[in-house]
């Protein structure tokens, strides 16, 4: 069956870049004679029936804009079986033929029970600061958060060097640390804690110990928040050492902000891919970048594979913390 109609929504937390992602969705659809419906509220909208067409215009001057002009949410009531064959009979009633969900790990999982019980074509983009997607390297948003979250660090560390203190960072990232990471290597925190990898605050402590030994007078420590709470890794810390310590939450400015280049131009390359892909005939896939080139997998794919860290990084900020 041609398509005709398709629909595109955002779910989960918002990412910056998602509205690059709309765009670059709502335009190739136009571009190739589709009609388009915005869904507000990701599933919520959709089980309220919150459905509008999206013109050219209507995705005109968003392309620098963080958050989401769709809005975004969490739905329980979508979890269900009910919901979802709720979600299936409204998508018949407005006769979308194609779905496009731009979202997180949970935003995919649905999409694949989605996909499961309704003849509704389905197409995943991975949007979510965390980068937890298997299927792809990149999510939209996370490169626009790690540098959000690193500038943040950056002048912490000017106060942190003036005032001789120890600052304990705590980041997102959920379950995973690829933003502590990140940020940690890139902003030469003096130790990075994830949950991927196993840490012991006592080797910790003789870390820092060991580095004010050699001349330290201030340091950052970057948790991821799955890891450890920066006010528990500051409190076992104090009990321990004389120095000055600080604990910081960056917390949900890392997903506001204008998205960078990398962000816009990576959702833009995946919402035109995604509809392609639909017109092409495919649909159950995910879109997504891996080692620079545009990939698709079945959806499936992230609900049976986990996205694995790179502890060579981990490794690598450690020697430059020596
Ligand atoms: P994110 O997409 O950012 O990871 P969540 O994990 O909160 O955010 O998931 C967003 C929404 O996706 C949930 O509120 C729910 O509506 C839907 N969802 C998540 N997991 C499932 C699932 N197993 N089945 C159906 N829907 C799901
Ligand atoms: O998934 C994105 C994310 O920002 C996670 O990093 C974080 O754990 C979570 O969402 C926070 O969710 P909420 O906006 O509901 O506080």
């Amino acid at each position: 069956m041609s398509l005709r109609r398709i629909g595109v929504l955002t779910s989960g937390g918002d990412s910056p870049g998602m509205n690059a992602a709309i765009r670059a969705v709502v335009r190739t659809a136009l571009y190739y004679g589709l009609e388009v419906y915005g869904i507000k509220r990701g599933y919520a909208g959709l089980l309220a029936e919150e459905i509008e067409p999206m013109s050219s215009i209507s995705v005109g001057g968003i392309i620098n804009r963080g958050g989401t002009i769709l809005r975004t949410a969490r739905c329980e009531e979508f979890k269900t079986p009910a919901g979802l064959q709720k979600a299936a009979a409204i998508l018949d009633k407005h006769g979308i033929d194609a779905l496009v969900i731009i979202g997180g790990d949970g935003s995919m999982r649905g999409a694949v029970e989605l996909s499961r019980i309704c003849p509704v074509k389905v197409m995943g983009i991975p949007g979510t600061i965390d980068n937890d997607i298997p299927g792809t390297d990149y999510s939209i948003g996370f490169d626009t958060a790690v540098n959000t979250a690193l500038e943040a660090i950056d002048k912490v560390r000017d106060t942190a060097y003036s005032h001789e203190r120890v600052f304990v960072i705590e980041v997102m990232g959920r379950h995973k640390g690829f933003i502590a990471l990140e940020v940690g290597l890139a902003g030469g925190a003096e130790a990075i804690l994830i949950p991927e990898v196993p840490y012991d605050l006592a080797d910790l402590l003789d870390k820092l110990h060991e580095s004010y030994k050699r001349g330290k007078t201030s340091s950052i420590i970057v948790v991821a928040e799955g890891a450890a709470r920066a006010e528990d890794v500051k409190k076992f810390l104090q009990e321990h050492t004389p120095y000055h310590l600080r604990a910081l939450v960056l917390g949900h400015m890392q997903r506001g902000g204008s998205p960078t280049a990398f962000d816009r131009v990576l959702a833009t390359q995946l919402g035109h891919y995604a509809v392609r892909r639909l017109l092409d005939g495919h649909t159950n896939e995910m879109v997504g970048l891996e080692g620079g080139r545009l990939v698709s997998v079945p959806i499936e794919y992230i609900q049976t594979t986990v996205k694995t860290i790179d502890v060579r990084k981990l490794e690598l900020a450690n020697i430059m913390a020596t």
